[in-house]
């Protein structure tokens, strides 16, 4: 069942929406300046193939006809060695248009996915790599950007964890983020603190 929220902002109405099937997605254009990932058009191709994987879902903010921004959720990448744990859904990415920005719309779309009690039965991560953000747009520097994003998953109970995954470790603004859903079982936390490091000084790397 989709859920739906009205938020109202300064710039007209949004409907945050999802999850979305991949038919709603293509009645719908996407806005132009969906440009952090890949090209708009090819980013729609992209979440039109989420929606069809098994566990992926695609939340969207909607103003009349066009999205505006979007969350992605899906499996760990095959190469991650996340996948390997059998409760670990990752949160790929989320992108709201240069012109839709600091009107709430992230917070809100975050809130909206999040209220799917589906989510309880995840460990819910995703991996903030310093290479994906918007500092150009965003006039933000790197440290205050993973500010800002630690504070905005934040607000949906992800919170930072340490580990040794190579894509974090490459830069030392890069995060991984984690949230426990309620449904997790004490052993599935427990394979998960066992994946964080690989090396082997395990824990003594455990500064944070
Ligand atoms: C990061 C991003 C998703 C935020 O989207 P948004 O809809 O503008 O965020 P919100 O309006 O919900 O902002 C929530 C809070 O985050 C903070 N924030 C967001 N953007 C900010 C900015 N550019 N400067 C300072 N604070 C900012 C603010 O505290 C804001 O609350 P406020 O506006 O009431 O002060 C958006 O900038 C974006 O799409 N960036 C490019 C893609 C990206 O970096 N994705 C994250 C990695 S996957």
């Amino acid at each position: 069942m989709i859920n739906r929220m009205v938020h109202e902002t300064p710039k007209g109405t949004v409907y945050i929406e999802g999850p979305c099937s991949d038919a709603h997605l293509a009645e719908l254009t996407m806005n132009e300046k969906l440009t952090n990932f890949r090209p708009p058009e090819k980013q729609k191709g992209a979440l039109m193939m989420i929606t069809n994987m098994p566990h992926g879902m695609i939340y969207i903010a909607r103003h009349e006809k066009e999205i505006v921004g979007y969350v992605t959720f899906h499996l760990p990448d095959e190469s991650s060695r996340w996948i390997k744990h059998p409760r670990v859904l990752e949160l790929g990415g989320i992108e709201i248009s240069a012109d839709w920005r600091r009107c709430g719309i992230a917070e809100n779309i975050l809130k909206v996915s999040f209220t799917n009690p589906v989510m309880d039965n995840y460990i819910v991560i995703t991996m903030e790599m310093c290479w994906h953000w918007d500092t150009r747009n965003t006039k933000l520097d790197i440290w205050a950007y993973q500010r800002v994003l630690t504070n905005l998953f934040g607000t949906v109970g992800l919170q930072r964890v340490p580990t040794d995954d190579p894509d974090i470790i490459e830069h030392p603004a890069n995060v991984l983020l984690a949230r426990f859903g309620k449904n997790v079982t004490q052993n599935d936390i427990a394979i998960f603190e066992s994946m964080r490091f690989h090396n082997k000084y395990g824990n003594a790397v455990n500064l944070l």
